[in-house]
């Protein structure tokens, strides 16, 4: 199959010009002026700005928590990432306590194979290194399996909690094989002493999610997670960072020069505490971790993004329905599945916020949702950007289009949206995943099964540019 893509505004995290583009199968082969290649379809995006595949690093399909399952599986959430502009998610494998790491990998394959319609790639979370075959295993990962990057819990003591002398075990294979530690970072032990004081004075409510867990917790653990990955020769890439707080203590250590990358996520730009107060335990739709914070942080965080202390807005989407799911915390806010979705409202939030909104350039917003997690995750130059070589996952997205985020438009499987009601300006309109049509002017157009796994290469070696240019 040939594509030619005419007549677009090309915008890479670098670039930004008129040309058109020649996709030979799944490939980028050519890029120039009014290009006349004979093709089997020729796309015309005029007026359209032509950019990489979204890339969002942090997703939880399928997933079991809380005693359920996540409501979008492979199939409808990477079908509803197409429909937002996303042509790679990296999803979270998880290491049962005391399983095996490799067994994990392959639930997570079974899960995710015949059923993407993007491609993917995994982070394993790891939960227990106490015997050697798990470090083993972890060593096998990232030389022979493509996952280059493991996630770790500073949270949820006895059920993902690790400990630190774990952290730094996990740090030190990382840093050997060229690997990456993906840190939640939120001291959980302080926070459940918190949490039990709640309780015991009867504060059961949905806010209190977010009361009992303070921005200094998120702190110490970004702090910490920092002084270990120091200590143990690795870089760290922190998860969700919801705050200032946080972020001050990651922004001091790259003032330093220390290579420590971040993420933020929509609902820490977008949403804000009061959310919590909503009535009919409507609240528990933003009960996530970290919670939602003040709406002060979310300026510190858009400064952040531009001036490159964060580099990345990843989705950390992990949908639960209010029926069913949300209200098995009815009388208990411990027990409401932590997670939102939003996968498919990514680019177009991002774009609003960012772009349209004069806060970056539309550079930076391309950086920002697909460069710089290619770069951080080893899938650079194949992914996160267009160029010649590159796989043609490629969005068309209309700059000037309106949309309005809600539930009943939306493609994922879950029963709220957490922007319901909010007009967005910019909207994907057309995607193509290596050479393939998946979104065709608003329309699914993909085949479940054909995305497929990306096995990841050496990430230090992706990083150096990252880090060279980290400031
Ligand atoms: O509340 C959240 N974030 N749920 C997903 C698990 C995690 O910590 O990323
Ligand atoms: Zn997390
Ligand atoms: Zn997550």
């Amino acid at each position: 199959m040939k594509t030619l893509i005419k007549n677009g505004r090309i915008v890479t995290a670098v670039d930004d010009y008129c040309a058109d583009i020649f996709i030979d199968g799944e490939t980028i082969t050519c890029i120039g002026k009014t290009l006349d290649m004979p093709a089997d379809k020729i796309i015309d995006a005029k007026d359209r700005l032509v950019i990489p595949g979204g890339i969002d690093p942090h997703t939880h399909m399928d997933m079991p928590f809380g005693g359920t399952t996540s409501a979008d599986d492979f199939q409808s959430g990477t079908a509803a990432a197409a429909h937002g502009g996303t042509t790679t998610i990296i999803d979270f494998a998880i290491q049962q306590k005391g399983g095996s790491i490799m067994k994990a990998l392959d639930t997570w394959h079974e899960k995710a194979n015949g059923k993407a319609s993007i491609d993917y790639s995994f982070h394993m979370i790891v939960t227990d290194l106490s015997h050697g075959d798990a470090v083993n295993e972890m060593r096998r990962l990232m030389q022979h399996e493509g996952v280059l990057s493991c996630k770790l819990f500073m949270a949820y003591p006895g059920v993902l909690l690790v400990d630190d002398a774990t952290i730094f075990r996990a740090m030190t294979i990382a840093g050997d094989h060229g690997g990456l530690i993906c840190m939640h970072a939120e001291n959980g032990v302080v926070i459940n002493e918190i949490i039990a004081r709640a309780l015991a004075e009867g504060k059961t409510a949905p806010k209190y999610h977010a009361l009992t867990r303070p921005t200094k917790a998120e702190a110490e653990g970004v702090n910490r997670a920092i002084a270990i990955a120091e200590m143990a020769g690795s870089p760290v890439y922190i998860v969700h960072l919801s705050c200032y707080d946080a972020l001050k203590k990651v922004k001091e250590a790259r003032d330093l020069g220390v290579p420590v990358f971040a993420e933020t996520c929509p609902q820490y730009l977008f949403l804000d505490l009061s959310y919590y107060e909503k009535p009919n335990f409507e609240g528990a739709k933003y009960v996530m971790t970290p919670p939602l914070r003040e709406k002060w942080n979310q300026e510190e965080l858009w400064t952040g993004l531009r001036m490159n202390d964060l580099q990345v807005v990843s989705t950390d989407h992990c949908p639960f329905c209010m029926k069913d799911q949300k209200q098995l915390g009815k009388d208990d806010f411990t027990k409401i599945p932590n997670g939102g979705p939003g996968v498919e409202n990514r680019m177009s939030l991002v774009y609003n916020g960012g772009v349209a909104a004069g806060r970056i350039s539309v550079n930076r917003f391309v950086e920002i949702t697909s460069t710089a997690a290619a770069k951080i995750f080893g899938l650079f130059p194949k992914k996160g950007t267009i160029a010649v070589g590159s796989d043609a996952d490629i969005v068309i997205f209309d700059p000037n289009k309106k949309m309005t985020l809600s539930a009943s438009t939306h493609h994922m499987k879950v029963d709220y949206n957490c922007y319901e009601g909010m007009e967005v300006t910019g909207v994907t309109e057309t995607v193509l995943s290596r050479g393939q049509l998946v979104i065709e002017k608003g329309k699914y157009v993909g085949k479940a099964g054909s995305g497929q796994f990306i096995k990841r290469s050496t990430i230090q070696q992706a990083l150096q540019p990252a880090l060279a240019s980290a400031r």
